[in-house]
């Protein structure tokens, strides 16, 4: 995962070059194949509904990746905001949710936005990517421009992720509501796929082995909501166990 040059549109910074950003670029050719499982998707759901965004509010997704907390988002009839430091992302995300708005965003930096922008902040399986300074900083920023009373939903990867486990699951998951052979259907269709998945999660798990970056335990990730001045409404297991939700809360100005 070397340095790539920067590249600029229009006088416009969208990506960096950063070391990290071509692995995401190549992973995300094959990222949408999780969408076909149901424990991605039912994490998918648990972020917005744990949110409580609906109709009338502004959510910001950071990190979208491909775009499908976006989607859901804009599905519960609320407006949304995606972030994420690579190009390739935003540009799938502007193609597969018209109607979302899309920005370049660093999550090591302070983010674009002023105070109190957003009724709702949601970060789905990104924060254990930052150093720990970082992932700090982020859930700083994330408080900073949620409106007071506010909520932010924080999904990472937990300590020991195992992607077979997930893969249990999801076929389980979708044995019991499509039945066997649809089941081995679904393995035989995405086969490739779902390697070359599990390839891209090694190497994250590489890096983790390595220190670049860290999964985390659920008191972990209360502890990085509380120290934001966030109010913690609940911790739990989403992703067929593997990774942490945390549900924070901005306190709502007294008087
Ligand atoms: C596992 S994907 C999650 C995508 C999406 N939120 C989801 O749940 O499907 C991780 C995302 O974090 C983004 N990311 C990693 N480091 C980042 C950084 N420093 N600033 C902004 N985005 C970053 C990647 O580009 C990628 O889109």
């Amino acid at each position: 995962m070397g340095k790539e040059p920067a590249l600029v549109v229009d006088g416009v910074l969208v990506d960096d070059g950063r070391e990290g950003q071509s692995f995401w670029r190549r992973y995300f050719n094959f990222y949408d194949t999780l969408n076909e499982a149901i424990p991605y998707r039912d994490m998918i759901a648990w972020n917005v509904t744990a949110s409580g965004a609906g109709p009338g509010d502004h959510v910001l997704d950071a990190g979208t990746g491909t775009g499908n907390i976006a989607m859901e988002v804009l599905a519960r009839g609320a407006r949304v905001t995606g972030t994420d430091y690579v190009a390739s992302a935003l540009e799938m995300c502007r193609r597969k949710a018209p109607s979302g708005t899309f920005l370049f965003a660093d999550l090591t930096k302070s983010l674009p936005f002023a105070d109190n922008t957003f009724d709702q902040v949601i970060c789905c399986c990104v924060l254990h990517l930052l150093d720990d300074a970082s992932r700090a900083l982020s859930m700083a920023e994330f408080r900073r421009v949620v409106k007071p009373g506010g909520r932010v939903v924080v999904t990472v990867f937990g300590t020991g992720f195992s992607s077979l486990r997930v893969y249990r699951e999801t076929l389980r998951r979708h044995g019991e509501r499509h039945g066997f052979l649809d089941t081995v259907g679904l393995g035989g269709r995405y086969l490739l796929s779902t390697l070359r998945i599990f390839y891209y999660v090694a190497q994250i798990r590489r890096r983790e082995r390595l220190g670049v970056h860290k999964f985390l335990t659920g008191d972990e990730l209360r502890t990085l909501m509380v120290n934001a001045g966030l109010e913690v409404r609940g911790v739990e297991r989403v992703f067929a166990g593997q990774c942490w939700g945390a549900v924070g809360e901005k306190p709502a100005v007294r008087g």
